[in-house]
């Protein structure tokens, strides 16, 4: 049993639903899938892709990113229940967001948002953003309520000493696994790229390799005993930064 992981697959993109509909039917069937969030921002597009990558693996253990709660389209509904909609699709097609433990090793979902501990969004930041109006929350709920929300419905349960933990994210537990790289012009997002807690649940969780999705900057970058990957399909257009395969993340 191989564990792989990938984010970002955005299937409203053509190229990126032929590329999950190319998979191998065969390849994977004992193996598992992190997909760790942003599949779409339409429902049926996102029951769809899971669907069809839930029958070419063993298991698929998934997290929705910031996407797959737009609700831009439907002025009826809110996020919140955009979540609840994207459970229940979840739970129908055989994909899991709950912890999944196989012979010593656990693999954990982390539910998250962002909450402005990587830097207080600028005025072009909440002009930019797509999420300040294509996400609707309950009025009381600020980005870090929102991201509170999450974090408070995570299994953190300690697992046993000799276990080898994988978490997973699609917000990036922390500012620091972004490369130095980086021009200045596009740190101006990281604010609304994740939350510092995550990190605290990673480390309470005693993970040895945690995946994160959202940045869409493919990245391995070992920090304080935590290994930490990106590996976003992203945009068809993001082809430098994103590799464009699944990654074997277990064994290594
Ligand atoms: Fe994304
Ligand atoms: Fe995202």
């Amino acid at each position: 049993m191989r564990v792989f992981a990938i984010s970002d697959l955005h299937v409203d993109y053509a190229a990126n639903a032929r590329w999950v509909e190319s998979l191998s039917t065969s390849q994977y069937l004992d193996d598992i899938l992190i997909v760790a969030g942003d599949v779409s921002n339409s429902l049926q597009q996102l029951e769809w892709a899971l669907k069809t990558i839930a029958a070419r693996f063993k298991k698929v253990l998934f997290v929705p990113g910031n996407h797959d709660l737009w609700v831009v389209n439907d002025d009826r509904t809110t996020s919140l229940a955009k979540f609840a909609q994207v459970c229940t699709v979840v739970e129908k097609i055989g994909v899991s967001m709950r912890r999944f433990c196989h012979n010593g090793l656990s693999i954990v979902p982390l539910l998250g948002w962002y909450d402005y501990s990587f830097g207080q969004p600028s005025q072009e930041l909440l002009d930019s953003w797509m999420d300040y109006r294509a996400c609707r929350w309950p009025s009381y709920l600020e980005a870090p309520d929102v991201a509170a929300h999450f974090e408070a419905l995570n299994d953190v349960t300690e697992v046993a000493r000799n276990e080898h933990v994988i978490t997973f994210s699609h917000f990036l537990p922390r500012i620091d696994v972004m490369p130095e790289y980086i021009p200045e012009q596009k740190r101006v997002m990281y604010p609304v790229l994740g939350a510092a807690r995550l990190d605290k649940q990673v480390r309470k969780l005693k993970s040895k390799m945690h995946v994160y999705g959202h940045s869409h900057v493919n990245r391995r970058v070992h920090i304080d005993g935590v290994t930490y990957v990106n590996n976003a399909f992203g945009y068809p257009h993001e082809i430098r930064i994103a590799s464009k395969h699944l990654l074997c993340i277990y064994p290594m």
